[in-house]
């Protein structure tokens, strides 16, 4: 059962599509308080009490013991106390002996989860405008409860099949002689794969819906190219307007008035990528329509994919982060020469060269990027009403993946098209999926992607993966093939990095042969894993789901974290750490070890319930099939489009049955 309460005058995010008729109660339980000084909800957790959700957050399923801030944050060191990553996920399941509640705190400004961490039993979220819809569900479980969320929120985002595959990227493939170096060195390995993306550097000066023609002379030509070896090419898109003058996207937008605006009407200026740009109104609804369209650019090119980045909006700096900086500059310079009357700023250690300049001057060149002063300093027009960016900063992401999501279904309502986004709020999982962001090559990062997996399907959101082998930081091949095993189960399956670190590229590393098994088993995989999304997708249920959704009466299967359930069938437990030669593993009942061995064979195990060291070899794929079950297994292809749907094989239980989608 669903219940709303309204409090104040809350902004229409549309996270629910659902209509659910607003209660004249208050909330069944805990403490509410809501004044001018803002919102809380307070309520002292039983002991044994475990706290699920919060989609993109960090560290473990249970989200106890820490707090999070929804803030969507261009932040890309995500080190254990960070309380703010890319996206907002307002969405909480207390699931205790005595409380059973879901709760969705629709509010897209910035909220606090104080789980247990000022006081260690009581949960406390909090905002500063009392203003907001909370959602509150009650059920059976917290799987039923989290199925009841889902059910309100809309159904989760479909993409096309060839999404399933492989893909190879990284922010430094500039040409279209690099990029074809990539596809060509995959395709002469035979490691299969689908995808390639496009990172900055295939456009003119980081424009939006522009080619740099000296790098790729004919884009139509070159994206038919690919497509005849099965390669989809997905490019960037930025949040970011570039100001240029003869540039078509921002004199338009300009004209037309689609831009973040200042208090005073002028245009928003931040700089990203491209130097100075305007941020387009996505909440404007003209705007969203005007800019989705200019996906149609890439789109009659052959495009059918695009990743929506830098869209926290992240800022580098700002004009008025500038001018600040400029004048502490130039006041120093007149104290330096004695034409000031103020004193010259003692420099606490002038031994450290970094410190040289004066704390002013330091202090501010810190805050230039991504300042929460200049997210109070853009406005948006949301129907007619002028709506100061930091009240609905959780919105920006969505907004933008939205404006693209609406505009296929215009412009290209028969094609099936890939869209992700780096930020988002929960309701843009109608319209896409999510990457997790700008990771690092650390052992760390793998158990964290295997965490936030089950949160973010609880929020809605299906299609998602991490850059696996890590963004930044440079990665080893141990690292790179642990954490294809693992991508190997998560629906998005890409390998990216960032410039300048070490090249991971699966044919980068000794044994490329290890990596084309790996990959090999994700596309025999392909038939069961699609079937498991669709039938996600389509029931409202989760892809992921912790062991503890699946064996609530078991205690210790509820507090095993690094392993997962997927679909209705299988359990993984991938390993994670440095030179290991497999892992402990917990059975919550008995199970059918399958490892996928790099001669092509499986090896089989039935294994009785407990605890159990798996040796896992790191060319080797483990995954295990739960009693009474089986699941369907097609022959490896180069890409999807190869695979041979109708030939499956079927490795689990004898006499089981699986039901496709
Ligand atoms: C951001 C993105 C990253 C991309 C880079 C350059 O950091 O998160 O994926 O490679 O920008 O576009």
């Amino acid at each position: 059962m669903v219940k709303k309460y309204v409090f104040g005058t809350p902004f229409e995010t549309e996270a629910v599509v659902e209509a659910v008729e607003a209660s004249k109660n208050l909330i069944s339980f805990g403490n509410v308080t809501a004044t001018k000084e803002g919102f809380s909800f307070e309520y002292t957790m039983e002991p044994t009490d475990v706290v699920y959700g919060l989609g993109q957050a960090n560290r473990g399923i249970n989200k106890r013991g820490y707090i999070y801030v929804s803030n969507c944050a261009d932040d890309p060191n995500h080190t254990e106390e960070k309380v703010s990553l890319y996206g907002a996920h307002n969405f909480i399941v207390i699931d205790g002996i005595k409380c059973k509640k879901g709760l969705f705190f629709d509010y897209p400004g910035k909220l606090e989860f104080d789980i247990g961490y000022t006081k260690r039993d009581v949960l406390k979220v909090s905002c500063e405008r009392a203003d907001l819809y909370v959602y509150e569900i009650d059920g059976e479980s917290a799987y039923d409860i989290v199925k009841q969320f889902r059910k309100i929120i809309g159904k989760s985002y479909i993409p096309p099949k060839f999404a399933f595959g492989f893909g190879q990227s990284r922010w430094g493939y500039r040409t279209q002689e690099d990029f074809e170096k990539v596809v060509d060195t995959y395709r002469a390995n035979e490691i299969p794969m689908d995808m390639l993306y496009l990172d900055i550097d295939y456009m003119e000066s980081y424009k939006d819906f522009t080619i740099d023609k000296k790098r790729i002379p004919d884009f139509k030509a070159f994206v038919e190219k690919m497509k005849a070896k099965n390669i989809h090419l997905i490019p960037i898109i930025d949040a970011g307007v570039k100001i240029e003058d003869g540039y078509e996207v921002y004199e338009e937008g300009k004209e037309k008035g689609y831009f973040c605006k200042r208090e005073d009407g002028s245009d928003f200026v931040a700089a990203v990528w491209p130097g100075w740009t305007h941020f387009t109104d996505v909440m404007n609804p003209e705007a969203r329509d005007w800019f989705g369209k200019k996906y149609a650019f890439l789109i009659e090119q052959g495009i059918d994919g695009f990743w929506n980045d830098m869209n926290e909006p992240a800022i580098f700096y700002t004009e008025e982060g500038v001018a600040a900086l400029n004048e502490a500059i130039v006041e120093y310079a007149a104290q330096l020469t004695g034409t000031s009357d103020k004193p010259l700023e003692p420099c606490d250690d002038i031994m450290n060269t970094a410190n040289v300049l004066p704390a002013k001057i330091r202090s501010i060149m810190g805050s230039l990027q991504n300042n929460p002063e200049d997210y109070k300093r853009f406005y948006h027009n949301v129907n007619g009403k002028k709506v100061r960016h930091d009240l609905i900063h959780n919105l920006y992401g969505f907004n933008m993946t939205r404006a693209a999501g609406e505009a296929f279904e215009k412009i290209a309502p028969d094609k099936d098209i890939l869209l992700f986004s780096r930020s988002s709020y929960i309701g843009m999982h109608r319209y896409g999926g999510i990457w997790t962001g700008d990771n690092q090559s650390w052992w760390s990062h793998i158990l964290l992607n295997l965490k936030m997996m089950p949160s973010l399907n609880m929020c809605g959101f299906l299609y998602i993966g991490a850059d696996l082998g890590g963004f930044g930081s440079n990665a080893t091949r141990e690292l790179v093939l642990r954490w294809l095993a693992l991508g190997v189960f998560t629906p998005l399956m890409r390998n990216h990095a960032a410039l300048g670190t070490r090249e991971q590229e699966c044919y980068q590393f000794e044994d490329i042969e290890d990596f084309k098994h790996v990959i090999e088993v994700r596309y025999r995989l392909i038939p069961y894993l699609y079937s498991e999304y669709m039938k996600a997708a389509t029931q409202d249920d989760l892809y992921f789901k912790p062991l503890g959704f699946v064996y609530p009466e078991d205690k210790i299967a509820v507090q095993t974290e690094d392993q997962l359930m997927i679909g209705n069938e299988i359990m993984i437990a991938p390993v994670y750490t440095q030179n290991a030669i497999g892992r402990g593993v917990y059975l919550p009942e008995e199970m059918k070890l399958v490892k996928f061995m790099p001669d092509g064979s499986l090896y089989e195990e039935i294994m009785p319930k407990g605890y159990h060291f798996v040796e896992v070899a790191l060319n080797e794929v483990p995954l295990f099939i739960r009693k009474g079950k089986c699941i369907p297994l097609a022959k490896a292809a180069q890409s999807t489009a190869e695979l041979d749907w109708d030939n499956l094989e079927f490795v689990g239980y004898d006499d089981a049955e699986y039901k496709h989608y």
